[in-house]
């Protein structure tokens, strides 16, 4: 990352805070690692951005229905699902201390002592490297990795150590109250497996017919192994996931539609086509018989938004042999019994959050009428996902400007998300809008007593204009619904 991307990437963190868009989780107590909080601005884009999936993903199409299934599942579903197995991440301990590190905690705590030291550029190389590694899985440069460094153990302070190995990136927990009796249970790692085991329950209550999807958001938790990209990779975080059944053979068919659809989808929303690439993934996961990411040019570079996976019947088909439940459908069409074949497609929803803030984020310098410039901040957040729509703004809190301005709120509340302000002077209360993404601002002056007309002002142009006060609301719901 250059040192000018790595700025953007620090002030679009430090402007979500200051615009109570993220918080770190528990902040007061110095923070939990990976794990965030959105405030009421993101609470908001947050939602709007998951609705907008949904209404797309189900509303818009004839053969998705939702499910909205728990957290908690049987814990042989991740026996079948392979998670048990061979979802994990590296560990290594010390001979002499028997001390068990994560290895990327490891070597982030030497990379933290070398940045103490004033050896940043030093440290920085070490955790570029460890990523790196850790991408392709080569634990014995890693191992090597952590010998040339001389990265010892905080408790026996020797480098005696053994080979690496993984671990399992489930968070568990015990289901019951008296915990030596109880079963351990997982939080699920991904929503998909909550949409396998509700298949039959699915297909045969709303009456689905394949080809058919179900749609699902919700949290999914990763004791991720490297975390430090803020909201891009986080340890509790949510997913907006479909599966789609379909008759076996159709699949690559499906997937060619799903991964056009879901480009579409991302490109509906006026983001840039130049910052969107597919990537196909090479070496596909022992269930898919196809895979791509959707990855989008961040200031942290090109990364994974989305993945679209033609997951075989390898889920069903695993449920069925771990339950001893038959997980058939009946095709009518061709009179004949089978386990549906699924494309999924994932996309994270805190990370197309980061998407849509990293995108938005704008510092424009502004040449004004008299020859002088001036500097704003604003996001340019796509209007149908912006957290506040309109602005009512009356120019003065007397003669009557806020009566007709609570007015017009009242008008427009519920249909969409408005804010009111009477402080401060316009220009102020402009730039605040600015910097939250507001796409509409209203003036109410005294000329709006006289000829029942106010000022409207575009986020992006700053462009102002008198339009009837009587027409807001439509203008505004054009744009934003
Ligand atoms: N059911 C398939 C599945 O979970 P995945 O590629 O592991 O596939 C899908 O995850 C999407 O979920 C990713 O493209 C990403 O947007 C999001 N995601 C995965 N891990 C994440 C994490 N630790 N933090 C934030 N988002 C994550």
């Amino acid at each position: 990352m250059s040192i000018q991307q790595e700025n953007r990437f620090q002030a679009i963190i430090s402007h979500a805070k200051e615009y109570g868009f993220v918080f770190q989780s528990s902040e007061i107590y110095d923070g939990l690692s990976a794990v965030y909080d959105y405030g009421p601005y993101g609470s908001e884009l947050k939602k709007n951005i998951r609705d907008y999936w949904w209404k797309s993903m189900t509303q818009m199409q004839d053969n998705i229905v939702g499910i909205d299934a728990a957290i908690f599942m049987h814990p042989t579903t991740w026996k079948a699902s392979g998670h048990v197995d061979n979802f994990s991440d590296p560990m290594i301990d010390n001979k002499d201390s028997q001390k068990r590190y994560r290895v990327d905690h490891l070597i982030e705590a030497h990379a933290a002592k070398l940045e103490d030291a004033g050896k940043k550029t030093e440290a920085d190389a070490l955790l570029e490297k460890m990523d790196q590694l850790l991408a392709k899985e080569d634990f014995v440069a890693l191992k090597q990795l952590i010998e040339e460094n001389k990265i010892s153990c905080a408790v026996s302070s020797t480098c005696n150590w053994t080979d690496i190995r993984q671990f399992n990136l489930m968070f568990s927990t015990q289901l019951g109250s008296v915990a030596e009796d109880a079963d351990t249970i997982y939080l699920r790692p991904e929503t998909a497996q909550g949409i396998f085991v509700n298949f039959l329950n699915v297909q045969k209550t709303a009456r689905m017919k394949i080809p058919f999807g179900i749609a699902q958001t919700g949290k999914a938790f990763r004791n991720e192994i490297v975390a430090r990209q803020f909201i891009f990779r986080m340890r509790e975080f949510e997913q907006m996931e479909m599966q789609f059944f379909c008759r076996p053979g159709t699949e690559l068919e499906w997937y060619e539609y799903w991964k056009e659809t879901r480009m579409n989808w991302h490109l509906s929303l006026g983001l840039p086509k130049e910052k969107y690439r597919f990537h196909d993934h090479v070496k596909l996961a022992h269930y898919a018989n196809a895979a791509v990411d959707i990855e989008f040019e961040f200031p942290i570079g090109f990364k994974e938004v989305e993945g679209i996976h033609s997951r075989t019947n390898f889920d069903l088909k695993s449920h069925q042999e771990h339950s001893g439940k038959k997980l058939t459908y009946f095709d009518t069409e061709i009179n004949k019994h089978y386990v549906p074949y699924v494309v999924e497609t994932s996309i994270g929803l805190d990370r197309m959050f980061l998407l849509i803030l990293c995108n938005a984020y704008d510092e424009e310098t502004i040449n004004k009428e008299d020859g002088t410039t001036d500097s704003r901040v604003v996001l340019r957040i796509p209007a149908k996902l912006a957290p506040n729509k309109l602005a009512i703004l009356p120019l003065l809190k007397k003669d009557g400007l806020p009566e007709i301005a609570k007015e017009l709120l009242n008008e427009c509340r519920g249909n969409f998300k408005c804010y009111y302000e009477e402080k401060d002077t316009i220009g102020k209360r402009y730039r605040r809008q600015d910097a939250i993404g507001t796409p509409f601002c209203v003036t109410i002056d005294h000329q709006t007593k006289e000829d029942q007309m106010v000022t409207i002002r575009y986020r992006d142009s700053m462009k102002q204009e008198r339009i009837p006060l009587n027409k807001v609301k439509e203008i505004v719901m054009n744009e934003v619904i």
